[in-house]
């Protein structure tokens, strides 16, 4: 279907409009190249975090995900809000390859400044390459305390399950210390993770994923469900969370978008509606008559 009016984000347009900033492909370091066929138009982007590269995902038929692209700068807060069903947590499955696109590229700028190809790897090889994903529902282990869930996690990602305490060395110890500090809950330790109010569920989740250091951040619709003063804090606590860490957040509550926004990306039917500014896109006509409402 043709959207000519549309000012999608589509690879092609993005390439015009960054060809003023984009290096000659000769002068990309070969590292960066895209392995033939892995993408559209053959040459990465050297500066994208991540890179969701003309992604299309359908369910019998039906097209959840229509030609997106999308690019992530490192240490980014970027939000993604668009009406229920316009593909927000398909977005979300497509990079942590939950779903496998029928069309497109997801890429990963590593540390080494290597560009991975995101779309033929198992979730957990994704998760293990450090994009972390919250879901909505918190999943805590209840009858552990606070510092143990952390702690679990932790060792979840060694593989030493079976010999927790013993391995944690005082590095170790350390910086689980600080995760429950960021994530406010130091107080709160050694109290069953059963007995926290539902934000501080959510905040122990998000503890367990820095625990595994991810350098991109998913979270998926974090404030549902949170008292004001909880909401309040989750904002601090993602705005604190980005620079170090690149941040997705999806979510439909306005006041929050607007209390933590930076870059904001519309969704809709599986497209890039707007992007840009919140200023930006809540005043964009078309952003007002999908989702925004008069
Ligand atoms: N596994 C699936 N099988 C069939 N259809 C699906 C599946 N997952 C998502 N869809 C459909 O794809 C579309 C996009 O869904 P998605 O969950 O990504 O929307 P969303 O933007 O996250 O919406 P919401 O704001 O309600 O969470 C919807 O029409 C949904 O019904
Ligand atoms: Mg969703």
């Amino acid at each position: 279907m043709a959207m000519s009016t549309s000012i999608q984000n589509s690879g092609a347009a993005e390439s015009a409009a960054d060809s003023a900033i984009q290096p000659s492909p000769e002068a990309v370091a070969p590292e960066l190249r895209v392995e033939p066929g892995g993408a559209a138009h053959g040459l990465a982007r050297p500066r994208a975090h991540l890179w969701v590269d003309n992604v299309s995902v359908s369910f019998d038929g039906f097209k959840a995900l229509t030609d997106l692209t999308l690019t992530l700068d490192k240490g980014e807060l970027r939000c993604i809000i668009g009406p229920n069903g316009a593909g927000k947590t398909t977005l979300m499955d497509v990079i942590t390859g939950k779903t496998r696109p029928d069309q497109g590229g997801v890429y990963l700028l590593n540390e080494d400044r290597e560009q991975l190809s995101l779309t033929e790897r198992a979730e957990h090889e994704v998760a293990q390459l450090g994009i972390g994903r919250k879901f909505q529902r918190p999943t805590v282990f209840a009858g552990h305390t606070v510092f143990e869930n952390i702690e679990l996690s932790l060792a979840s990602r060694r593989g030493v399950f079976h010999s927790l305490l013993a391995l944690l060395s005082p590095v170790q110890r350390d910086k689980m210390d600080e995760i429950l500090s960021i994530v406010g809950l130091s107080r709160r330790r050694d109290e069953r993770a059963g007995l926290l109010s539902h934000g501080e569920k959510q905040w122990l989740e998000i503890g367990m994923l820095l625990a595994l250091d991810p350098s991109i951040l998913l979270v998926d619709e974090p404030i549902a469900g949170m008292t004001h003063q909880e909401t309040e804090r989750t904002a601090e606590l993602l705005q604190s969370l980005a620079g170090q860490r690149t941040v997705v957040v999806v979510e439909h509550d306005m006041d929050f978008i607007r209390s933590i926004a930076k870059t904001v990306t519309v969704l809709h039917q599986g497209r890039v509606l707007a992007e840009g500014s919140m200023d930006k896109v809540q005043n964009d006509p078309r952003v007002i008559e999908v989702y925004l409402g008069e």
